[in-house]
C-alpha cells in the first residue's frame, strides 16, 4: 500500500463541542503503532450513544472527538506485532475490545474485557490516546474507534475480521445495534421458546432485540414504543402486539400485565430512560421474570422497589449484547450472507459522509432507524 508507515490526510467529521454541529475536516490519521490497525472505513451508521455523546455529555474533557463506532471497513495497514490482519482485510471495529487473555476473556460468563480503552473511562467514552490531529490538536478517539472519518486507527484487541463476500455497507450495523438488541435477548435474557417479552423503544438496538425474541422462539413479542410511526418496522422483525403508552392512562406495566396474566417473562428497555428501565422491570412477572438493560444513559440514577426484586425478579444489563466481538461479530455476519438475519430492514436511509448533522438530525427527531454513512468505496 503507497500509504503504509505515512501519515494520511483524510476527510473526518470532528466534534469540537458539545451540542454543536459537527464539522467536516481535513485530519491527519499516524500510521499505526505497535499492535495497532489502520482502517480505511467504507461505510459506518449512526447509533443513538453517538447523538448522547453529543448532546447530553457532562464531561468538557471528551472533545474534541471524532464520533461514530458502528461501521465496517478494510485494513490499510498494520503496526509491528499485529499478525491477525493484513491489508485488505474486510473488518468490524468493535467497541468493546477482546485481549484474549484477560480474567474476563477467558470467562465464558462476561464480554468486559478489561484492556482496552474503556479501563477506568467508562463513562468518559472518548479517550485521548488517538492517532488523530486536525488544525494542530489532538482529537480524541470516541469508544475506542471513532467511525466518522475515512480512517481511524485501532487497537487489534479492538477488530473482528469478517467474510469478505459481506457487503460492508450493510453488515456496518453489526457493529453495534444489531448485536445490541439482538445478544441481550438472545444471550442476556436468554429468551425461552413459548415465552412472551416486551420491547421497550424500537429503535435500531428494540428492533434488533424483537428480532433476537422471535429467533429465540417467543410466542409472543409485545412492542412498546412512544412513536406509534415504529410499530410497522417491529412487525416486521417479529412483534405481534403494540402498545404505546400514550394511549393509556395508567401505568403500562399495568397495561401489559393484563395482557399477559401477570406480566411478561423477558422485557428489554432499549429507550435509555431510567423511567422506563423501572416500568420494564414492573412489566415482568413475579417469580421468573427478567428484565435487562440496554439503553444508555449517564445522566441519572435508576431506582426500583425492592420487592420488585425479592418477589423473584432479575434484573440485569447487557453491553454488546454480551457477545464477544471476534467470535460473534464474524457468526453474525454470516447470519446475514446465510439470511437467517435481517439488516436490510433497519437501514432507512444511506447518505454520505458530509451529511451527516442530517442524519444525526433525523435521529434526534425520530424519524429513521439507521442511516447509513457511506464513506469510502468498498
Ligand atoms: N448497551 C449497549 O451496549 C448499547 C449499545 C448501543 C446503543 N445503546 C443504547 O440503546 C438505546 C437505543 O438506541 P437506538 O440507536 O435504537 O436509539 P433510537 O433513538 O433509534 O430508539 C429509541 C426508541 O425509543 C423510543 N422511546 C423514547 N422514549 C420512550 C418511552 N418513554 N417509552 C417507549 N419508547 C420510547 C423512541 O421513540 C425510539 O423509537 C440508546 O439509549 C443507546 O444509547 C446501548
Ligand atoms: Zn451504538
Ligand atoms: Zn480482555
Amino acid at each position: 500500500m503507497a500509504t503504509a508507515g505515512k501519515v494520511i490526510k483524510c476527510k473526518a467529521a470532528v466534534a469540537w463541542e458539545p451540542n454543536k454541529p459537527l464539522v467536516i475536516e481535513k485530519i491527519e490519521v499516524a500510521p499505526p503503532q505497535a499492535n495497532e490497525v489502520r482502517i480505511k472505513i467504507v461505510a459506518t451508521a449512526v447509533c443513538r450513544t453517538d447523538v448522547h455523546h453529543l448532546l447530553e455529555n457532562m464531561h468538557n474533557d471528551s472533545f474534541p472527538v471524532v464520533l461514530g463506532h458502528e461501521a465496517a471497513g478494510i485494513v490499510e495497514s498494520v503496526g509491528s506485532g499485529v499478525t491477525e490482519f493484513q491489508p485488505g482485510d474486510k473488518v468490524i471495529p468493535m467497541y468493546i475490545t477482546q485481549c484474549r487473555e484477560c480474567r474476563f476473556c477467558k470467562s465464558p460468563k462476561t464480554n468486559q474485557c478489561e484492556k482496552g480503552w474503556g479501563a477506568g473511562r467508562h463513562s468518559v467514552l472518548a479517550t485521548p490516546d488517538s492517532r488523530f490531529t486536525c488544525k494542530g490538536k489532538k482529537i480524541l478517539q470516541f469508544l475506542g474507534t471513532s467511525t466518522f472519518s475515512e480512517y481511524t486507527v485501532v487497537n487489534q484487541m479492538a477488530v473482528a475480521k469478517i467474510d469478505p463476500a459481506a457487503p460492508l455497507d450493510k453488515v456496518c450495523l453489526i457493529g453495534c445495534g444489531v448485536c445490541t438488541g439482538y445478544g441481550a435477548a438472545v444471550n442476556t435474557a436468554k429468551v425461552e421458546p413459548g415465552s412472551t417479552c416486551a420491547v421497550f423503544g424500537l429503535g435500531a438496538v428494540g428492533l434488533a432485540a424483537v428480532m433476537g425474541c422471535k429467533a429465540a422462539g417467543a410466542k409472543k413479542i409485545i412492542a412498546v414504543d412512544i412513536n406509534p410511526e415504529k410499530f410497522e418496522k417491529a412487525k416486521v422483525f417479529g412483534a405481534t402486539d403494540f402498545v404505546n403508552p400514550k394511549d393509556h392512562s395508567k401505568a403500562i406495566s399495568q397495561v401489559l400485565s393484563e395482557m399477559t396474566n401477570g406480566g411478561v417473562d423477558f422485557s428489554l428497555e432499549c429507550v435509555g430512560n431510567v423511567g422506563v428501565m423501572r416500568s420494564a422491570l414492573e412489566s415482568c412477572v413475579q417469580g421468573w421474570g427478567v428484565s435487562v438493560i440496554v439503553g444508555w444513559t449517564n445522566l441519572e440514577d435508576f431506582s426500583a422497589r425492592p420487592i420488585q426484586l425479592i418477589a423473584g425478579r432479575t434484573w440485569k444489563g447487557s453491553a454488546f449484547g454480551g457477545f464477544k466481538g471476534k467470535y460473534g461479530i464474524p457468526q453474525m455476519v454470516k447470519a446475514y450472507l446465510d439470511k437467517n438475519l435481517k439488516l436490510d430492514e433497519f437501514i432507512t436511509h444511506n447518505m454520505t459522509l458530509d451529511q451527516v448533522n442530517d442524519a444525526i438530525e433525523l435521529m434526534k427527531q425520530g424519524k429513521c432507524i439507521r442511516t447509513v454513512l457511506h464513506v469510502s468505496p468498498q
